[in-house]
């Protein structure tokens, strides 16, 4: 496969510019230990993927700015007793068809990165979340500064590289906006197949195995995180992952599953009946929570904040709070009672892109920060009753509905990248006839 590297030397100029004297130090992801000798799935680091397509453990990126920007990149060299184990590696040779500047084992890294860090103003870098990078960089700071006595300068500062490179991250270019339309179209497919599969005496095991099934035959890597599945009151359980249920006629079954293509996810619920229609109860639940989610989708634009969607949600679901007669007074009470959090608890909207919940900041000097161009969002309002919710008419008890969408914000509003899943009523009840 020819891999275009082109999108991240375009990204690590626009890094280099914006450093100025500054250098940025990024570590790949290390293998994590799942249990004895098991190692988890690796899954490169998202910051470092973005900024080289490169997906192998063991590798230093650092970018340096100036007059002079370069980037230098650290990988383990070719080592054929051990890549008969666990597959090729680019090598330092291979490697720089990257389109770095510079490649070096990464056996090196002692002796380099302090000189990669002497005379440059601050280091840009991540600190805090790997107990394993944190001493490297340090002892190559340390080091730096003996020799800034002997006349080098030394970095004065370091700084997160949340302040550079998420901000970048927050606007998705053409190339990222094609990858997540790619991983929400597998997505949107499994979600279709499970309505079409699920019926009464189904497992929720097995509605979880059609969705991966989907996702790996459709090219998707992994999973953009554990799917979802809850059926009956298990669709009240916000974080339920366990899918263990047998499904009865009668329930709801509740997904939230997105996979992940290209290092870009989708994050996509839908929630439906497993015999094929609504209960009224059940259908008056998710008019509730499909009006919520269209005035959001419908208000979701340049200029809007995340903070006014979820405003917005969180009025229509009030508003059909009180109409069922689960709660009482008017809109503004429940809202500023807070009363209606036992039945929406989340939050609205988050960023999606390369990490599910992605990065980028939310707020600029404490005010929710405006939506724009290129940033990419999830619209998942719900309703939970939960089975011992006693202040809920008895009806409504277990009864758990979420919809969630993807959406791009774009110069004049915004597009639902996920609109090929069905959502209307009539539209789920007909996708889940068998
Ligand atoms: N699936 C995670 C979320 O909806 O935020
Ligand atoms: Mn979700
Ligand atoms: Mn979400």
């Amino acid at each position: 496969m020819v891999v275009d590297f082109s999108p991240y030397v375009r990204r690590r100029c626009q890094v280099a510019k914006e450093l100025g004297q500054g250098v940025l130090v990024l570590f790949a992801a290390s293998p994590a230990l799942r249990n004895n000798d098991v190692t988890y799935e690796f899954r490169q680091d998202s910051d470092f993927y973005y900024l080289t397509g490169f997906d192998e453990p063991d590798a230093v990126l650092a970018i340096l700015g100036g007059a002079e920007p370069r980037s230098v990149l650290l990988v383990s060299p070719k080592d054929p007793e051990r890549e008969l184990w666990d597959g090729a590696r680019l090598g330092v040779e291979g490697a720089r068809s990257l389109g770095v500047d510079e490649v070096f084992p990464i056996t090196e890294l002692e002796q380099r990165l302090p000189q990669l860090l002497l005379d440059r103003s601050h280091v840009v870098c991540r600190f805090g979340d790997d107990s394993l990078v944190d001493p490297r960089l340090v002892r190559a700071l340390a080091q730096a500064r003996r020799q800034a006595r002997r006349g080098a300068g030394c970095p004065s500062s370091l700084v997160d590289v949340a302040t550079l490179v998420h901000e970048m991250r927050r606007y998705k270019d053409s190339i990222e906006v094609s990858l997540l339309e790619q991983a929400v179209s597998i997505s949107a497919a499994a979600h279709v197949a499970a309505m079409q599969q699920a019926r009464p005496g189904s497992y929720e095991y097995e509605i979880e195995a059609l969705l991966r099934a989907t996702f790996r035959a459709r090219g998707s890597e992994r999973v953009a995180y554990e799917p979802i599945v809850g059926s009956g009151p298990n669709a009240t359980v916000l974080h339920y992952v366990k899918s263990r249920r047998q499904m009865m006629a009668g329930d709801l079954l509740l997904i939230d599953a997105g996979c992940e293509y290209g290092y870009y996810a989708a994050d996509i619920t839908r929630t439906f009946p497993v015999s094929g229609t609504f209960s009224a109860e059940q259908r008056a639940v998710y008019e509730i929570v499909l009006a919520a989610q269209q005035a959001c989708i419908e208000a979701a634009a340049p200029g809007v904040t995340l903070d006014q969607l979820h405003q917005r949600a969180t009025r229509v679901l009030c508003q059909g709070l009180i109409d069922l007669g689960v709660l009482s007074g008017s809109v503004e009470d429940a809202e500023s009672s807070g009363s209606y959090k036992r039945y929406f608890m989340h939050k609205t909207s988050h960023y999606l892109g390369m990490d599910v919940h992605d990065v980028g900041r939310y707020f600029d000097q404490g005010k929710p920060r405006p939506l724009e161009p290129g940033v990419v969002i999830t619209v998942e309002p719900g309703l939970y009753f939960s089975p011992e919710a006693p202040e809920a008419a008895a009806a409504y008890r277990g009864i758990g509905v979420r919809i969630e969408d993807d959406l791009l914000i774009e110069p004049d509003g915004a597009r639902v990248l996920s609109q090929a899943v069905p959502k209307e009523a009539h539209e789920v009840e007909r996708a889940c006839r068998k």
